[in-house]
């Protein structure tokens, strides 16, 4: 179940390959301190889809925080395409799907869309083309003009997908994007991602409390255990792209998800990959 990630060849490392060095974070709560995350090492490969579960409050949203460079780590490092987090996040190199992302509701679902572009100083007429071409991926071509509040929930998490790929981000970064959906609907995203992943070209970082959910997506699904959080056990997942909701009954995809549930329930260490 345990496997340790070959080393990148030169051209794996183009464009999106992160490579996490004993990371480790400390957050100072006054008169005590709480570490959230020790002894983090990890690489991911350029256009890899990679998928972190673990209980609330292990760290998931610190660590991808960490990646996107948005906190300095207390200890370690994060490198991205052999630079520094904050180099890379400089760069524009991460789009970002946080937890609760929310939509300006002034503002229609089309320049919500444009609002990064504006903040970089993109061309009007550029941002506007860009960001039609961004609607047409996620399938709302015809909702440009709708206030977020007419959008159903999975719609506006849609749109919440385009408005972080608008830079063209080489990684995209998810933390839970889908956690309020109910199942089928869910399950229809996590079809829409893949695509949309698969069109981009991009290396994926996902966020989530569904283990299935991490199976469909990822090529490879790492486990977090708590206090403090830490990599307990990675699974490489070796179903066929693309990958469909039949594949959700069969006996292998149940075998991934029977094999990362157990670690999860039981918080088992299984060959921790390191530790504090
Ligand atoms: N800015 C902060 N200051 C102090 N403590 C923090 C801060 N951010 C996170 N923490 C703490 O770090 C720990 C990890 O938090 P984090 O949000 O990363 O967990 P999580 O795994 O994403 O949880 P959930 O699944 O509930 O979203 C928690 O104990 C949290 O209280
Ligand atoms: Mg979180």
């Amino acid at each position: 179940m345990i496997s340790t990630p070959a080393p990148l060849s030169q051209s794996e490392t183009a464009g999106g390959a992160i490579t996490v060095d004993s990371l480790g974070m400390t957050f100072d709560l006054g008169k005590q301190s709480l570490t959230a995350l020790a002894g983090i090492s990890l690489e991911m490969k350029h256009g890899e889809f990679c998928s972190f579960i673990g209980p609330s409050g292990c760290g998931k949203s610190t660590l991808l925080r960490l990646i996107a460079g948005l906190i300095e780590p207390s200890v370690g490092t994060v490198r991205v395409d052999g630079e520094d987090a904050a180099t890379a996040r400089q760069k524009r190199k991460f789009g970002f799907v946080f937890q609760d992302a929310v939509l300006l509701p002034w503002r229609t679902v089309i320049e919500n869309i444009e609002l990064p572009m504006i903040v970089a100083h993109v061309p009007k007429q550029e941002r506007r083309q860009k960001a039609k071409d961004l609607l047409d991926l996620v399938g709302l071509a015809d909702f440009a003009q709708v206030a977020p509040a007419k959008l159903s929930g999975g719609m506006a998490r849609r749109v919440a997908i385009a408005r972080s790929l608008v830079l063209d981000p080489s990684i995209l970064l998810l933390d839970e994007p889908f956690g309020s959906l109910d199942e089928i609907t869910r399950q229809r995203m996590n079809v829409e991602l893949q695509r949309i992943w698969a069109a981009e070209r991009c290396t994926a970082v996902l966020v989530t409390h569904n283990v299935g959910e991490a199976v469909f997506l990822s090529d490879r699904v790492i486990v977090l255990g708590a206090r403090p959080g830490r990599i307990i056990a990675e699974r490489i997942i070796d179903l066929p792209r693309p990958r469909t909701l039949e594949m959700i009954g069969e006996p292998r995809f149940f075998e991934h998800t029977r094999q990362l549930s157990g670690v999860l329930l039981s918080g088992a260490v299984v060959g921790a990959e390191s530790d504090a």
